[in-house]
C-alpha cells in the first residue's frame, strides 16, 4: 500500500482492509507493551513529516493523527487558515505541500477538494472526513466490534439508525460491502442513501457476500444485529437544516427499547462521536431551548449503558489511523 492515498474504502480490496485491521490490532498491542511482530519494532515513521489540514472541527481525528505520528517518530504540522482555495489554488497548494511533507491529512467539505489534493501532491493523502465519506472511522468501528464480539468482519451485522445518507453511514456501507458484513439502515425515506452509491457497491457485495438493506422500520433493522450505530442528525456544514432534520428524525432516537428490539442481550452500541446524549454542550442547550429536546440521536441511558463501546471506539481511531499511515508510508506490506 506504500505511496497510496486513503480517500475512500472503495479504493481498497477486502484483503487490504483486513490487513489494515490486523495491523491496527498489532500496533495497539505494541502501544500497550503487549509485544508485536518484529517488523513493527522501532519507530516506523521516523523522519517523516505530516501535515494535517482541517477545514472542519475535530477532536478525535486530529488527536489520532497527531498521537499516532508522535508514537512512531513522525513530526506533524496542524494547518488551518492556509492560503488554499483563497489566494492559492488547491493544485498549487498540493504541489507545495507535496515538496515538504510525506503525507497529507485532509478534513473538509467537498470530496472534489481532497481528490484534487491527491491528484497533485504526489504523496499519500488521507481522508479525515468529507461531506460524503469518513473511511478512517469505519476501521475503528469494525475493529471495536471485532474486539467485543470475537467475530470476523464477515460475520458482523450492523444496524444504523438515523441520517442514512450522511458521510458516516456511507462509509460504513462501503466498508460492509467490502468486508462481507450485513448492513441495515433504518431512516426516514427522505434520508435514504443514494441509489447510485448502493448500485455502485453491488459487485463488492456479490464478491464478499455482504447484504445491504434500507428500511424505515427500526424494529426490522435491528433484529438480531451485533451493533446498533447512530450519528448526529445534523452533520457539520448542514446546520441550516436543523429544523427539518429534527422533524424527520425525532422518532429515530436510539433508546433502550431499540436495543431490546434487537433481541440480542449483548448488542453493542456504537457512535462515531461527538454525540448529543445530554445537555452538557452549548449546541445541545440551544436545541433544548428551541425544541424542548434534552437528548437527540441517543438517550443518555444507552450512551452510558454496558452496551455502549463508544470510548473504545474513539481510542481505536488512533490505532487504526496509525495503521493507515504506516501502511501507506512504509514497506510494511
Ligand atoms: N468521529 C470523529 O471524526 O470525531 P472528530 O470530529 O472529533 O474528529
Ligand atoms: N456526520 C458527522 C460525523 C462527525 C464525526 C459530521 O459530518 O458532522
Amino acid at each position: 500500500m506504500k505511496g497510496r492515498s486513503f480517500l475512500t474504502l472503495k479504493d481498497f480490496t477486502t484483503e487490504e482492509i483486513l490487513a489494515l485491521l490486523q495491523l491496527s490490532g498489532d500496533l495497539k498491542a505494541k502501544k500497550k507493551g503487549q509485544g508485536c511482530p518484529s517488523k513493527l519494532q522501532g519507530k516506523l515513521l521516523a523522519g517523516k513529516n505530516i501535515v494535517l489540514i482541517f477545514d472542519k472541527s475535530s477532536t478525535r481525528t486530529r488527536c489520532s493523527f497527531e498521537v499516532a505520528a508522535f508514537d512512531e517518530g513522525a513530526q506533524v504540522t496542524f494547518l488551518t487558515n492556509s492560503q488554499m482555495g483563497k489566494k492559492e489554488s488547491i493544485e498549487d497548494t498540493a504541489k507545495v505541500l507535496g515538496r515538504m511533507y510525506d503525507g497529507i491529512q485532509y478534513r473538509g467539505f467537498s470530496p472534489e477538494v481532497i481528490r484534487e489534493i491527491a491528484r497533485h501532491s504526489g504523496v499519500p493523502v488521507w481522508n479525515g472526513l468529507t461531506d460524503d465519506d469518513h473511511p478512517t472511522q469505519v476501521l475503528a468501528d469494525v475493529l471495536t466490534a471485532m474486539e467485543h464480539t470475537g467475530k470476523e468482519p464477515k460475520d458482523l451485522k450492523f444496524a444504523y439508525i438515523g441520517d442514512g445518507r450522511n458521510n458516516v453511514s456511507n462509509a460504513l456501507m462501503i466498508g460492509a460491502a467490502k468486508l462481507g458484513m450485513e448492513y441495515r439502515i433504518a431512516s426516514p425515506k427522505e434520508l435514504f442513501p443514494s441509489n447510485s452509491l448502493i448500485a455502485g457497491l453491488q459487485e463488492d457485495c456479490k464478491a464478499s457476500g455482504a447484504i445491504i438493506s434500507v428500511t424505515s422500520d427500526i424494529a426490522e433493522a435491528v433484529k438480531g444485529v451485533d451493533v446498533i450505530y447512530t450519528d448526529v442528525w445534523v452533520s457539520m456544514g448542514e446546520e441550516d437544516q436543523t429544523d427539518a432534520r429534527i422533524a424527520l428524525l425525532k422518532d429515530y432516537q436510539v433508546s433502550m427499547d431499540v436495543l431490546k428490539a434487537s433481541g440480542n442481550p449483548e448488542v453493542l452500541f456504537e457512535h462515531c462521536l461527538p454525540s448529543f446524549h445530554d445537555l452538557n454542550t452549548a449546541v445541545a442547550q440551544e436545541i433544548h431551548d428551541k425544541y424542548g429536546l434534552s437528548e437527540l440521536e441517543v438517550t443518555d441511558e444507552v450512551f452510558r449503558s454496558k452496551h455502549s463501546v463508544v470510548f473504545d471506539e474513539a481510542e481505536n481511531r488512533m490505532h487504526t489511523i496509525k495503521a493507515v499511515m504506516v501502511a501507506t508510508l512504509t514497506d510494511i506490506f
